[in-house]
This record gives structure tokens, sequence and C-alpha cells, in this order.
């Protein structure tokens, strides 16, 4: 079995995704045993409630130091005996313990086809401004192994997804997850626990 934290900041439709994967028999291996995220406000936070999944609630401002917010991280996943750990929206940068710790165990949903539009500062609505700003013709999504920088490490698969003539931000947001995030990820997860079991 693998024992899995979903790291968190907003809505947590990634997260609801595999949720929703584990409980539908796809992923057989995996149990979400932690909800972690940085801002307590989370819709996320409601979504792992009302299936009784623990949440704990760290935000990298409330630490003085990166190392004593990794210290905190570690504690968590030590105390659930945490496998594996899935970025699903989540804002902040790791430190290089968890880094280290579960170096190519730690997996990221990015809504654009890196290396487009990634990278500090590309998180939210901004990738889909810029695609769009840019004049692209194709965007979609990517889920890699989580190394230091931002939106870096090897990625695990990809999805395109076409940028439509009267798109708007928001609309391609709202397709970009229909379309790709939605599936990639969880499509991921087992490509992984195919691999590592
Ligand atoms: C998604 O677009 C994901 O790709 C990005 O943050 C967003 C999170 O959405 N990293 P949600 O909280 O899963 O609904």
């Amino acid at each position: 079995m693998f024992r899995i934290a979903v790291m968190v900041s907003g809505n947590g439709t990634n997260l609801q995704t595999i949720i929703n994967k584990i409980e539908e028999g796809y992923l057989k291996k995996a149990k979400i045993v932690v909800v972690i995220s940085s801002n307590k406000k989370a819709y996320a936070l409601q979504r792992a409630e009302k299936y009784g999944i623990p949440i704990e609630i760290k935000n990298r401002k409330d630490f003085d130091s990166m190392e004593e917010y990794d210290d905190a991280l570690q504690k968590i996943t030590n105390i659930y005996k945490v496998d594996f750990i899935v970025l699903a929206g989540f804002l902040s940068l790791l430190g290089e313990g968890l880094l280290d710790k579960y170096y190519n165990k730690i997996i990221n949903i990015h809504p654009s086809l890196i290396p487009s539009f990634c990278g500090q500062g590309f998180y939210g609505i901004i990738p889909h401004r810029t695609a769009i700003e840019y004049g692209a013709k194709i965007t979609g999504a990517t889920v890699h192994f989580v190394w230091k920088e931002y939106d870096s490490g090897p990625i695990i698969l990809q999805k395109s997804v076409e940028i439509m003539e009267n798109d708007t931000p928001e609309t391609l947001q709202e397709r970009v997850m229909e379309e790709a995030e939605w599936q990639l990820l969880p499509k991921s997860n087992k490509t992984i626990y195919g691999r590592q079991t």
C-alpha cells in the first residue's frame, strides 16, 4: 500500500480526483493518509474532512526559516508514515531535507506544457493568461517529479489542450483542468506505483 500525502493550497479539485480514483478502485494500491495545506481556508481541507482524511496546516510564513519549515513537514511525513507526496496546487517551495528524503517520490501537477509558461510566479491563472497573450495555440498540463527549482524535475506525463480563438484565461483554465489535469494526475500516480512496487 502506498501511503500518500497530498499537499494543497486552494480548491482541491485535483485532490478530489485522486480521492475519486481511489474510491473507484482505479488506484488500488493507494491511501491518502494526510492532506497538508499551506492555507487554513483552502476548500481542499473540507474535501479531505468529508472523507475522514487527517489534515495538517503548515504555512511557510509561520516559520522563521526554511529549515524549521522543512523540519515541520518532515515531522508530519514521519507521523503518518508517508511513502509518497503529491503536490496538487501547493504553492510553496519545499526544503532540501524533504526533497532529499523523498527523492523522486514527490510529484507536482502544473497547468502548462513544461518548459513553457512555468517557473517562479507561474501559478493560478497566470500560465493561462500568459499563454493567450503570447498567442500560443496549444497549452496543457504536466506532471513531473519535484526537484529543487520551481517546476523542475523529470516529466512523467503531459497532455495538450487547444487554445481557442475566444478563450479567456478563465475558460482556458477550466478546460485545462477538465481535459488534462484531472486525467493526468491519477494516471501518473498509477504509472508510478506500477514502477515502484
Ligand atoms: C491546478 O491548476 C494545478 O495544476 C496547479 O494549481 C491548481 C490547483 O487546483 N498546480 P486545485 O486546487 O486542485 O483545484
